[in-house]
């Protein structure tokens, strides 16, 4: 596709709903609703690229879903006050229907990735476009978030690929260490450094046994989603002697010769295939680290993977890591998600990126 980056910001304008959430996916039922974590990155990938109406909207949407939600942190923070003991149910949900909804069903709900990731956004939309206003009207929302946060960030809870419930994440951290380092900066209310501090502490003193950051706590794997905790959120600097041997597993272990990245070694989610989000990640770490070379290589391929609508999929299946999961999703699910917004936006997080780098 001639055209990507215009055709990529059509399709997620054309799939942002009237309530400002962005649709996972339109071709694929069970994406139908919107994720906190997909649309930070979307409306942060929509802002850096000009769509600033796009990104506010999506924001508001949040702000009014988080408001409609306040009951539900309230009673947590009653529960714990108490002793008393949490439910999945209890925690704020990963993902709503278009107009801000709750989902009462048994999806994998606790993750706080997106709460963290939601911040972040705000707090560069406000640094970037230089205007404070959204974040003096949504105040009420910013705290119930940070309030939320402070009383969940050490419990375990599913990780940005809603698995592995019973475990704490330092991709997780790092979206929360983003998000309340960026709100602090330019909310100028409580100080919430010491929260910062706190959290970059737990993770870099819990990394694997030969230096690395680890999967989840306790893992010996490796995860394509570690390199958030330099490239976005800056718990490390992208040189970082911990960050560069996380890099160096992600390329022995995930990165597939001359092709993308997968998300993590024992992957079965329809096979197993190459993430485009995975491939975009690590491409723009590559951008920040001076490696040019390396990422046009991987958004070259990112770019080949548009088929002729135009469309980015979820995965790319021609090399997965075992074939027979393939069949058994799609007996479940149907065909994997085709297109993504999230990988759209992710693709056009380095089409802005490459433009600010000399090549
Ligand atoms: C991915 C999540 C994503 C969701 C919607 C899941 O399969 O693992 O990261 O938020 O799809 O795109």
């Amino acid at each position: 596709m001639k055209d990507l980056k215009n055709m990529s910001i059509k399709l997620i304008l054309d799939n942002q709903s009237s309530s400002g959430a962005y649709i996972a996916s339109p071709n694929f039922p069970i994406y139908h609703f919107s994720w906190l974590r997909d649309g930070s990155f979307i409306a942060y990938a929509m802002l850096l690229n000009g769509q600033i109406d796009s990104c506010r909207k999506f924001l508001k949407w949040v702000h009014e879903t988080i408001k409609r939600y306040k009951n539900k942190v309230d009673k947590i923070a009653f529960k714990i006050e108490k002793n008393q003991n949490l439910h999945t149910r209890d925690f704020l949900p990963a993902r709503y229907t278009l107009d801000g909804i709750e989902v009462k069903d048994d999806w994998s709900n606790f993750q706080i990735d997106g709460y963290g990731a939601w911040l972040w956004c705000l707090s560069e939309y406000s640094r970037i476009t230089g205007d404070k206003s959204l974040i003096l009207k949504f105040q009420e929302s910013i705290f119930i978030t940070i309030d939320y946060l402070k009383m969940v960030w050490k419990m375990p809870n599913y990780d940005c690929w809603e698995e592995n419930g019973n475990h704490i994440h330092p991709s997780t951290l790092a979206c929360i260490y983003g998000g309340i380092k960026g709100i602090n900066l330019s909310f100028g209310g409580e100080d919430l450094s010491s929260l910062s501090e706190e959290i970059s502490k737990f993770i870099l003193s819990n990394l694997t046994e030969d230096g690395r950051f680890p999967k989840y706590i306790g893992s010996d794997s490796v995860d394509s989603s570690l390199l958030w905790l330099s490239v976005p959120f800056g718990v490390v600097a992208p040189d970082h002697p911990v960050m560069q041997k996380t890099v160096l597993a992600i390329e022995e272990k995930l990165s597939e010769k001359g092709g993308g990245v997968r998300r993590y070694p024992e992957d079965t989610y329809y096979g197993g295939g190459q993430w485009i989000l995975s491939t975009c990640w690590l491409a723009w770490y590559y951008l920040k680290t001076g490696k040019t070379g390396r990422a046009v290589q991987l958004y070259e391929w990112v770019k080949e993977q548009s088929d002729e609508r135009g469309y980015l999929p979820e995965q790319v299946q021609t090399s997965t890591e075992d074939p027979d999961f393939v069949a058994e999703w799609e007996k479940r699910w149907g065909k994997a998600a085709n297109p993504l917004l999230w990988s759209h936006a992710m693709y056009l997080v380095l089409v802005k990126e490459l433009k600010g780098c000399s090549l």
